[in-house]
Parts: C-alpha cells; sequence; structure tokens
C-alpha cells in the first residue's frame, strides 16, 4: 500500500467543550487514567518538542515520571541535547498520543530543570531511596552498560548525572 493511502477512520464521537473538566489537568488526569486503566501501551510516553536557542525544533520520545503541583514530570540527563536546548530556551511542547481512543494531548510550556540533588531528592522520595531509578540507559559503546549481573545493571547505566524536567502548562493559549 502506498503511504499516500494509508489511513485511518476514527470513528469515536467528537470532543464536546461541555463533556470537558473546567480545569485541563482535571482533564488530562481523567484522560490518562483511561489509558492507563484499558492498558494501553506505554500510556505514559509522549514527544518532547524543544528548540535550540536559534530557534531550531527537535523533537523526541520521553516518559511521563509524574504530575506534580500541575507540572509535567520527566527525566533525562545532563549531556542530553534536550537538556541543553531547555537550558538555552526553555520553551518547549508534548504531545501524548493514545491511537486506540483515537486521542492526542497537546501542552505546551515552560520547562524547569532541577539540579542533581533535587533529581535525587525527588526519586528518593517516590522510590524509596532507589537511586537507580534516575539512571537512563546510555547508547551502546557509552560505557557502563553490562557491567554486572541483575539489579547492579541498572546502577551501572546510571553514570550520567539525570535531571527532571518540569513542564508547567502555558496558563491559556488560543
Ligand atoms: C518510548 C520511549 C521512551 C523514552 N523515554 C525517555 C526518557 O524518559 N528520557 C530520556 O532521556 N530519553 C527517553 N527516550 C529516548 C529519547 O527518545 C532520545 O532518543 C534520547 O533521550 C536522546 O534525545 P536528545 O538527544 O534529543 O536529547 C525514550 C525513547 C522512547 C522510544
Amino acid at each position: 500500500m502506498s503511504i499516500a493511502g494509508m489511513r485511518e477512520e476514527y470513528e469515536t464521537k467528537g470532543l464536546n467543550e461541555s463533556d470537558l473538566a473546567a480545569d485541563p489537568f482535571t482533564q488530562f488526569h481523567i484522560w490518562f487514567d483511561q489509558a492507563v486503566t484499558a492498558g494501553l501501551p506505554q500510556p505514559n510516553a509522549m514527544a518532547l518538542a524543544t528548540a535550540a536557542a536559534d530557534g531550531r525544533p527537535s523533537a523526541r520520545m520521553v516518559l511521563l515520571k509524574g504530575l506534580d503541583e500541575n507540572s509535567f514530570v520527566f527525566f533525562t540527563n545532563y549531556e542530553s541535547r534536550k537538556a541543553g536546548e531547555l537550558a538555552a530556551n526553555p520553551w518547549a511542547a508534548l504531545v501524548f498520543f493514545w491511537v486506540e481512543f483515537h486521542r492526542q494531548v497537546r501542552v505546551e510550556g515552560h520547562v524547569a530543570l532541577t539540579t542533581a540533588r533535587e533529581s535525587d531528592d525527588y526519586f528518593a522520595s517516590r522510590r524509596g531511596g532507589v537511586a537507580s531509578e534516575r539512571g537512563y540507559p546510555r547508547p551502546r559503546g557509552a560505557g557502563g552498560e553490562g557491567a554486572a549481573a541483575g539489579g547492579r545493571v541498572r546502577r551501572a547505566r546510571c553514570s550520567t548525572p539525570a535531571l527532571l524536567g518540569r513542564l508547567s502548562p502555558d496558563a491559556h493559549r488560543d
């Protein structure tokens, strides 16, 4: 089949503003819970778009790690391109796509990056001090991976300092 011929017919009902919660964050919680309850694969996967200081955009998938104080929390590492871009330009966008529900959620706002210490505290408070949770696998050949067996493997991947990003949505945007 040609690419041009690929098309999904979405037969779900449209979206009525009157059916939505007044607070977009409340609505997000409702939809996110639905995606989790339905067992959708990786419901917390989201595209994160950033832009360099000169305005050039880039996007990649990351995982939502929490919903704190009306912000969307993700984590990554200091050496990443996204971290560098966010340090220079905090404006960013997220897109969740739950294809089974024919539903996408778009979020735009600014990202505050934490210090490594804050990241550690965050994960310690959430995971009972499992520091390895903040590690993110480094690319193959970057060193550190596979150095030990079992639980220590995740820890071995942790040599790149992790940081949290918190995207706070714009109050309103038309
Ligand atoms: C489903 C999925 C989830 C991912 N989650 C994360 C994540 O939570 N944090 C992260 O840094 N990278 C994550 N990645 C890898 C990023 O997409 C990206 O390749 C990497 O972070 C480097 O991006 P950058 O060079 O633009 O900073 C994920 C990739 C996929 C496919």
